[in-house]
């Protein structure tokens, strides 16, 4: 997403009428395995517990790592003894920074370099000085796990402690408003938004606040790394493993070829998935040590030394005329970002696409602060921007005496209100309609805190929620075409759990023109064809433009094959397409040869291709979002402050959805985490000594099982003409908006308006 956008700013001096717009995919029309309800492929792998997840691949020699963190957050290591954990059971080394081996630092996550996907720039483990709390100092290899978790606490070092920087109010004085490449300007001004402001007849203007958040997916962050002669096998936890592959090679000083990255299935990935420091250590442990060996974060170490969603602090400003037109936006605010960090929490980009005004001024300002750089986590900026500017407009249409959804379709643009390009397909109006159609809108009560069950005050809310489409560059896959009329699908992307497999297969099927149960994928792996990482909800599209590429190949090689004796001779490729088990020509479908023929005849097992997607140019000429509309109902206990959600519906308009069932579960998904950003997900952070004090499941909360209730998903499925298949994203828009509906429907139910997240039980009483 933000890679994504950034080059959008980069080429924005691009006339629009000099960049391809993209036609309709043809599969669009001719829909057979797409949109079936299938069930995903790895399911009964997951099932049976067959699937291997990077800390359960086995092997010989293993040695196994513990990691020792900083528990002071500046200085520098002053004392070092690690004589009693070398000494200690089992213990085969002790590596700290006089052992680590001499690399450089990653590259931070960028767009000129597709190896550059760091999410810090701090050195790992190189010298003596500590820059945040829980930076790791040491790590312990041992033949057990127990045995290195016992070496480590062994361990003994003393710190010079230096002032630093840890309170979010401190680092305002210093605010920067970097010119960022990583996110669409920092700084937008339209008109004199202040001024309009001031005239408008209704206005609002608050400022909403919310929380660290740290990610907590099931699976731990974990590699096994095994180092061959000079090439390196990594399997790891990831959602980018040609891209970490590619800088691993660099910062090691590896060919690509003698990189190998394995993740064929990942436990949950939410942005928090990427490369950080304990690959890197982790290798060059098992370097020194020469054995394959295994580092398995704690939960408390996923806290210390992985990044997490920043706080925020946000004004919104809505200036509006008498008909509830907007005459002013304003959204502006500071998140912290360090400057060795790479995600901007652009929480400003939903403003900048859902509604039109006549002046806007929007404003992100970073802090810098000292701690583990914050990072992508599901729908980055977008997750908490939603709840800010969605409850503005649930204020002002409040304030106005209005329905908030009116207020909304009122002021739905007709084209991008900042950039001015046309919408691919937009939607919004109808999922609004169609939503709360089937949630019972109409029976909301307007005033607050005017229904009661007993101790129960009960409400409705509602609020919108964004994310922008993206397809990555630099998608390549491999189709093999078997003389058996079967077909192999191969590419490096990532499976977290949304049916990455499954989902392709259905497209492929659909785009060689064979039955489902026909199609293979092969995916996880750095040996295969290059894919982008999984990120920015972009996945989907992006393999699906490179199987349609490899398809149209695929086309122009059995033509070949086909020769002078087929009925098919003589056609070029753009006058065949791939249809019911062979090639046929467009214009005249009796002119037509079976795979299996062709390839029997030209005495071949198989043919295989291989291409790379097209440039994603589709989304410079065209505003291309995802949108949803959110409805909640809940109780707020007049007793206890409780909050209980009994009603969820997530009315989606994301252009084709591939499959139905792997789709519903990715917008459920969404949509408890939307939960847990809105009632409780909460790091808590000391300010005093910059470390943060809930690092588990005990402590930082998140739904469980009861506290989510039936969650009701529909959605408009218009294809989007732009994008492959008519797809897209639905990864991050599940997430957005719902924290803004939960807070709205506890206004309605109580008449309190909570503008500071997670909205717990002392808010309410
Ligand atoms: Mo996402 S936060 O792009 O995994």
């Amino acid at each position: 997403n933000a890679i994504i956008s950034s080059v959008r700013t980069v080429m924005g001096w691009v006339p629009a009428q000099w960049l391809p717009g993209g036609t309709p995919d043809p599969l669009i029309e001719r829909r057979a395995a797409i949109g079936r309800q299938a069930s995903r492929l790895d399911g009964p792998l997951k099932v049976a517990g067959e699937a291997r997840f990077a800390a359960e691949v086995a092997m010989d020699r293993l040695c196994y790592a513990a990691l020792v963190h900083s528990p002071v957050t500046r200085g520098r290591i002053t004392r070092l003894d690690t004589g009693a954990a070398e000494t200690a059971p089992g213990v085969i080394l002790v590596m700290t920074h006089r052992t680590m081996p001499r690399i450089g630092t990653l590259p931070l996550i960028g767009i000129t370099d597709l190896s550059a996907v760091g999410n810090s720039s701090i050195p790992i483990m190189l010298d003596a000085e500590i820059r945040y709390n829980g930076q790791v100092v040491a790590a312990v290899v041992a033949e057990t796990q127990e045995q290195a978790d016992h070496a480590a606490s062994l361990i003994e070092i003393d710190y010079a402690i230096d002032a630093a920087r840890t309170r979010f109010q401190d680092a305002r004085p210093d605010a920067r408003t970097p010119a960022s490449l990583l996110m669409d300007k920092n700084h937008v001004s339209i008109g004199n938004a202040e001024r309009e402001l001031k005239r408008a007849p209704h206005r609002v203007d608050n400022m909403y606040r919310t929380p660290a958040q740290n990610h907590n997916a099931i699976e731990l962050h974990a590699v096994t790394a095994a180092w061959e002669g000079d090439s390196l096998v990594l399997h790891d936890a990831t959602q980018m493993i040609a891209p970490s592959a590619a800088a691993l090679a660099k910062l090691f000083g590896l060919k690509r070829e003698q990189v190998r990255v394995l993740s064929p299935f990942v436990g949950g990935g939410f942005g928090g998935k990427g490369l950080w420091d304990h690959q890197i250590v982790a290798i060059a442990a098992a370097r020194l040590a020469g054995r394959p060996l295994r580092l398995m974060l704690s939960r408390e170490g996923v806290y210390r030394m992985i990044g997490g969603r920043s706080p925020s602090e946000q004004r919104v400003a809505i200036g509006a005329d008498a008909e509830g037109r907007f005459t002013a936006l304003l959204h502006t605010g500071y998140s912290v970002m360090p400057p060795y960090g790479a995600c901007p929490e652009p929480y400003t980009l939903g403003t900048r696409a859902l509604y039109g005004a006549r002046s806007f001024e929007i404003m992100q300002r970073h802090l810098d602060l000292d701690i583990v750089p914050n990072t992508f986590m599901r729908a980055p900026g977008e997750a908490i921007g939603s709840f800010a500017v969605e409850s503005a407009i649930d204020e002002l249409a409040h304030a106005m005496g209005v329905d908030p959804i009116a207020l909304r379709l009122r002021n739905l643009p007709e084209r991008h209100p900042i950039s001015g390009a046309p919408f691919s397909q937009h939607a919004l109006g109808q999922a609004y309609a169609e939503g709360a159609k089937r949630f019972g809108w109409d029976r909301r009560h307007a005033e607050p805190g005017t229904v009661r069950e007993g101790e129960w005050r009960i409400g409705m809310g509602c609020a919108t929620g964004s994310f922008p489409y993206a397809r990555m560059p630099g998608a390549n896959v491999r189709i093999t075409l078997r003389g058996d009329g079967t077909a192999v699908i191969a590419c490096s992307a990532q499976e977290m759990g949304m049916g990455t497999a499954t989902v392709q297969a259905q497209h492929a099927a659909d785009r060689l023109g064979l039955p489902l149960e026909a199609i293979s994928v092969e995916l996880g792996d750095s040996a295969l064809p290059a894919a982008p990482m999984a990120g920015g909800s972009s996945q989907t599209a992006s393999i699906a433009g490179a199987i349609a590429a490899a398809a149209t190949k695929l086309a122009g090689e059995l033509l070949r094959l086909a020769g002078n004796d087929s009925p098919i001779a003589g056609l070029r490729a753009g006058e065949v397409q791939l249809v019911e088990e062979g090639i046929a020509s467009i214009a005249d479908p009796t002119r037509r040869e079976s795979y299996r023929s062709i390839l029997a005849r030209a005495a071949r097992e198989a043919i295989a291709v291989t291409a790379a997607g097209s440039a994603p140019l589709e989304f410079l000429k065209f505003a291309m979002h995802s949108s949803s509309a959110i409805f909640c109902e809940l109780r707020v206990s007049a007793v206890t402050g409780e909050v209980r959600v009994d009603r969820l519906l997530g009315s989606f308009d994301c252009g084709t959805i591939l499959n139905p069932k792997t789709a519903a579960s990715q917008f459920r998904g969404g949509m408890i985490m939307g939960l847990g950003l809105a009632l409780m997900e909460e790091t808590l952070f000391d300010e005093r000594s910059g470390r943060i004090m809930n690092p588990s499941l005990a402590d930082y909360h998140i739904p469980a099982h009861l506290d989510v209730p039936e969650i009701d998903v529909i959605w408009t499925g218009i294809p989007d003409p732009r994008s492959p298949l008519g797809a897209r994203g639905i990864g991050e828009i599940g997430i957005t908006g719902v924290a803004a509906a939960v807070a709205n429907a506890v206004f309605n139910a109580t008449g309190k308006r909570i503008r500071d997240l997670p909205i717990t039980l002392d808010k309410l009483l």
